[in-house]
């Protein structure tokens, strides 16, 4: 188990105020200037030899997307630095935890990242139901200007770095870094094409990195403690600590920094209490997020939780929001519940998206009461490969790959109810009203 003098999160519970005094008093801010003075390449150097990928889903190496920032931006386009607080992937719910108790580790993150990457400012865009967590972000941040951290000569740095809080309305897609950076411009939050890429023109159309919550936040302490340090858990490629959400059919649920590269085993009994009703009663997990397939018991019980252990057993880390379903849940039904949560959430741009959504998800309600034909489950297979890599963003995959894992993993659960059904029993109630 990681232990206690190695988590970066050392207030994730809220048992200490979040305040700017209890912040640094755990470490927080403790001598910034010298971060900064470290340089803009050397931090940059150090993140890279960190291993740390980005926290928001894909995994991209932070270090590299920093470099890929103007080395001398123009007076009249200065670089910005986004981070992406939206948090609305079902089952992710670990910023809000940052945000809720550990806000100084995000905003001085933000400073130091901002300074390598040689921003003018960060904007910080969070999830419009985080009202709580809004509140906590704006009055940390206004402490932080109070104490000469942030604006004018930033912790007596001489760099001027201002940081911004903006809330959003609610809509999955503003997680999307191309939507975010819309609708921070004031306009509908839906995905641009890329390239270009918004290190080249992003807000405002200027230079620009997203970055995840939790991504920025290690920073400062990966930098004071070394890349040494935060390279020395997980395996290869699949580097340091990391936050897990752990929701649904286990004892205990939780939000938990762990070593990268646990295995789902030593995760859930270390943390969670075991599974309800003992291993034997555990049916599937979706380790990732809604975004990612899901992986039937057998296989995931010991794999690594890490890039390249979920990869390998056809799912994906994502945000590390792992969603433990035991042998009680209608996997159908729930599958068919992310269906409507991704038709719903769908911008509308891109025909496959915008059409393929509803359809998929029409037909896997059909599929949950079993009022269908088992050749329709090739069909619905491809249909998701249709969409899948056909779209502007990855709201596409994201609502593809569930499907196919549930294909993969339980047809013979879906053919049992399409012939249960064909002999005139089950069926339920249209689930229409409990997903509106
Ligand atoms: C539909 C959709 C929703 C997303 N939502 C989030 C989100 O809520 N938070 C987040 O950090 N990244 C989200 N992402 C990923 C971002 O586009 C982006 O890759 C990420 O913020 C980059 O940060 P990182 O490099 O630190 O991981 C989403 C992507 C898609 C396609
Ligand atoms: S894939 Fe879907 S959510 Fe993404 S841009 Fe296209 S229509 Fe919008």
């Amino acid at each position: 188990m990681l232990a206690d003098k190695d988590r970066i999160f050392t207030n994730l519970y809220g048992y200490q105020p979040w305040n700017v005094d209890a912040a640094m008093k755990r470490g927080d801010w403790d001598n910034t200037k010298a971060l900064l003075e470290l340089g803009q390449d050397k931090i940059i150097d150090v993140i890279k030899a960190s291993g740390l990928r980005g926290r928001g889903g894909a995994g991209f190496p932070t270090g590299m997307k920093w470099s890929f920032m103007p080395k001398e931006p123009r007076p009249d386009r200065p670089s910005f630095l986004v981070i992406n607080a939206d948090e609305s992937e079902p089952g992710s719910c670990k910023d809000r935890e940052i945000i809720r108790h550990d806000p100084h580790k995000l905003i001085e993150g933000a400073l130091v990242a901002g300074f390598a990457m040689r921003a003018r400012a960060a904007y910080i865009y969070i999830r419009g139901e985080y009202i709580r967590e809004a509140e906590t972000l704006f009055a940390a941040v206004a402490e932080a200007y109070d104490r000469g951290l942030l604006g004018k000569n930033a912790c007596g740095s001489g760099y001027d770095f201002d940081v911004f809080v903006h809330r959003g309305a609610g809509a999955y897609i503003c997680g999307e870094e191309t939507a975010m950076i819309e609708s921070l411009e004031g306009k509908k939050g839906q995905p641009r094409l890329k390239p270009p890429f918004p290190a080249g023109a992003g807000l405002y159309g200027c230079p620009t990195t997203v970055n995840n919550v939790e991504s920025i936040a290690v920073a400062p302490t990966i930098l004071r403690r070394g890349a040494e340090w935060f390279s020395s858990f997980g395996r290869e490629n699949n580097k340091g600590t990391k936050l897990f959400q752990i929701s649904g059919h286990v004892d205990r649920p939780c939000v938990v920094e762990e070593s990268m590269s646990i295995s789902f085993r030593e995760l859930i009994e270390k943390h969670c209490g075991g599974i309800r009703g003992g291993w034997d009663n555990l049916l599937a997990v979706i380790p990732g997020g809604s975004s990612v397939p899901l992986v039937p018991a057998a296989e995931i019980m010991d794999a690594p939780m890490d890039f390249d252990g979920l990869k390998a057993v056809g799912s994906g880390l994502g945000t590390a929001a792992v969603i433990v379903m035991d042998k009680s849940t209608d996997i159908v039904r729930a599958i068919s519940r992310l269906s409507y949560f991704y038709k719903h959430e769908s911008c509308g741009q891109c025909t496959p998206c915008r059409e393929g959504t509803g359809w998929m998800w029409r037909v896997m309600e059909r599929m949950r009461t079993g009022d269908a034909d088992v050749s329709e489950i090739d069909t619905l297979f491809q249909v998701t490969k249709q969409v899948e890599g056909h779209t502007i963003c990855a709201l596409g995959d994201a609502a593809a790959w569930p499907i196919q894992g549930l294909i993969r993993h339980f047809r013979p659960e879906m053919e049992r109810r399409i012939r249960e059904r064909k002999g005139e029993t089950g069926g339920n109630a249209p689930m229409m009203e409990a997903a509106e």
